[in-house]
């Protein structure tokens, strides 16, 4: 049931449940000050009574006369000097009240905002890759700011709906108890105002459906020119790409808009009607039923502030409204996320002793044709394997269900004969080192990109793992050496020197697998040597899983697999394959002109 069809109620009920979950009874603790507080400012109001009615008659029946009989009670006499102290105290107490609802409210929404943020970001955090993936950085990022953010300001109104509501209820209440016949109009009158409402309301709610959605692509497509930024302005084709910036943001604006302006039809549409109910009811008394104007006075004062209640209930609810998309967005992407979680088993992986083993693998993504199928492989502790292919052949994905990145859609990945669906991946990861194709920094010092934040390390072991990455020397040329800042993704160093980063970091960390997925691809034939010669210290101390398009640098690998179309066409060492005749290994291998 989408919520752009449902009346006040449902809403209200629905919301309630929502809320609930995120602030609990801290929302009564809201509401029950706020009717503190307009009790407080009606007995305010009331005392002014016995100031106004000055003749007997008054005082002998009405208002003037409950008031009265307050006051005896109380021991107060009934003059401006007896009741005026009691006006001013109880309007002081609404102050102080209202300073009390208000800092409540906002620790509230403080809270509440913390509680979502936390649950969509955790929903990410612990989704499963391949979900994530699917989405652009962008959706993701306007869930976790700007959805959250309006989520909260809808709670907050939603909230600021319920004093208004209690207040309008409560002040009613005393209106009828002072003259019944004036809360007939105020029904009435309430009846006109949620007509109107509805109307507004609806027109409202949809265009925060659309405003939620167009924030999204423009948060996604900001985010996509930022990283394109240099390739769009090399090539002319930043005007193009802008285009739609501002059509998208021009869409979030129109939607905006048209909200707006329903929203100021019904703010502009309340005073005339309530100034003519209240012309109508001024008339009636004064010149139909020649009442005594002061005493009509008091009564009007009242029914003056339940329309305003009414108008503030009205106006606060509209604003929710406007929310109401993000609310949605967020409470269903937030849900969708939380159903992709990552399957865990829960056993502990601490080292690899005997092998990582493939047994009939099958692997499909969810948007895909099958990438890989019928896998079957067995890679010994401690060796080092190499996967071959063209690009697009499947080697990524391998890699991937290696390391528990991707689940297999058939068959079993094995390690050590446990199924690493029943591993706790954490454990495994904690591993694993991974060189990603694209190599990842962060926008911090060098030495922080090489230990992650971790202070286990000391600079003499930081020292070891740049030197054997051979970045040690760029990195002291650099003005600050290792505590220089290298930019977003490391835009301050050249595609070798952001490689050469990503492997001192794991190197470092000397895992138990280590994966380097064309991770020297962009390096020099020199460096690229002598991390060769790096990895090649490592080789028996570590499983190692190298996927590499130049032939040379595997030439070390105790094993080789050519994948091509998503099955293993070739394996064997690298001068068995490199030797066989007609082999496909052979062939690249003269391609690229690596002797054998
Ligand atoms: N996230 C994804 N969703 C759908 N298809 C994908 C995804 N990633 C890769 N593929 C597809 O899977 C195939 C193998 O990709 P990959 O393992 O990255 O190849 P390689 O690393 O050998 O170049 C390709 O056809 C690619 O289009
Ligand atoms: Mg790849």
């Amino acid at each position: 049931m989408t919520p752009l069809s449902d009346g006040l109620p449902f809403l209200f009920v629905r919301y309630m449940r929502l809320f609930w979950g995120f602030a609990g009874a801290r929302i009564l603790v809201i509401v029950g000050l706020t009717l503190v507080m307009t009790y407080a400012e009606g007995i305010g109001i009331a005392f002014f009574f016995p100031l106004f009615e000055t003749n007997a008659q008054a005082a002998t029946s009405g208002p003037g006369a409950t008031i009265k009989s307050v006051l005896d009670a109380l021991h107060v006499p009934n003059t401006a000097a007896g009741v005026l102290p009691i006006i001013v105290a109880m309007f002081l107490a609404k102050g102080i009240l209202q300073y009390v609802t208000f800092r409540t409210q906002f620790s509230l929404l403080r809270h509440v905002t913390r509680k979502m943020r936390r649950r969509a970001l955790s929903a990410v955090s612990h989704a499963d890759y391949q979900h994530v993936a699917n989405a652009s950085a962008g959706f993701y990022t306007n869930l976790v700011i700007n959805e959250v953010n309006r989520a909260a300001a809808g709670f907050s109104y939603y909230v600021r709906s319920l004093s208004p509501l209690l207040s309008a209820s409560t002040l009613f209440l005393m209106v009828s108890f002072l003259d019944w016949r004036l809360s007939f109009v105020c029904v009435v009158m309430g009846a006109v105002m949620i007509a109107l409402t509805r109307v507004t309301g609806f027109m409202i709610r949809r265009q925060s459906l659309v405003v939620s959605r167009e924030s999204s692509s423009l948060t996604s497509l900001l985010i996509q020119m930022l990283h394109a930024f240099k390739y769009l302005r090399s090539t002319a084709a930043y005007d193009r790409y802008e285009d739609r910036v501002w059509r998208t943001s021009d869409r979030v604006l129109d939607a905006d808009f048209k909200a707006s302006i329903a929203n100021a039809l019904l703010v502009s549409l309340a005073q005339p009607v309530m100034v003519a109910f209240l012309g109508a009811i001024l008339y009636y008394r004064a010149v139909v039923q020649e009442q005594e104007l002061a005493s009509l006075f008091i009564v009007l004062l009242y029914f003056f502030r339940v329309m305003n209640e009414v108008f503030a209930l009205q106006s606060s609810w509209q604003t929710f409204c406007g929310y109401l998309g993000s609310l949605e967005t967020l409470r269903e992407s937030t849900e969708a996320t939380e159903l992709a979680a990552e399957q865990h088993g829960s056993e502990r992986f601490e080292k690899l002793d005997d092998a990582v083993v493939f047994d009939h693998v099958d692997f499909t993504y969810k948007t895909g044709r099958p990438v890989l199928e019928n896998i079957n492989l067995r890679i010994p502790a401690h060796t080092t394997v190499a996967f071959v292919g063209g690009s697009g052949a499947g080697k990524t994905t391998l890699v991937d269900l290696a390391t528990g990145t991707l689940r297999a859609t058939g068959g079993k990945v094995l390690l050590d004969g446990h199924d690493i669906a029943t591993l706790d991946l954490t454990t495994l990861r904690g591993r694993i080192g991974y060189v990603p194709q694209d190599a990842v920094l962060f926008d911090d010092t060098v030495a922080a990109n090489i230990s992650l934040w971790s202070d286990s390390y000391t600079q003499e072991q930081l020292r070891d793992a740049a030197q054997r990455a051979r970045c040690l020397e760029f990195i002291e040329r650099m003005p600050n050496g290792f505590d220089t800042q290298i930019g977003d993704r490391g835009v301050k160093l050249s595609g070798g020197q952001r490689q050469r980063l990503a492997i001192a970091r794991e190197l470092l960390r000397s895992p138990e697998i280590l994966v380097l997925d064309e991770a020297t691809s962009a390096l020099d034939s020199e460096s690229e040597v002598a991390i060769q010669q790096s990895i090649e210290q490592l080789k028996g101390q570590m499983t190692i899983l190298i996927i590499a398009h130049r032939l040379s640098t595997i030439r070390g690998a105790d094993r080789v697999y050519v994948l091509a179309d998503g099955k293993i066409v070739e394996d064997g060492g690298f001068d068995e394959l490199a030797a066989k005749p007609g082999g496909v290994f052979r062939r690249m291998c003269e391609l690229q002109d690596v002797a054998h």
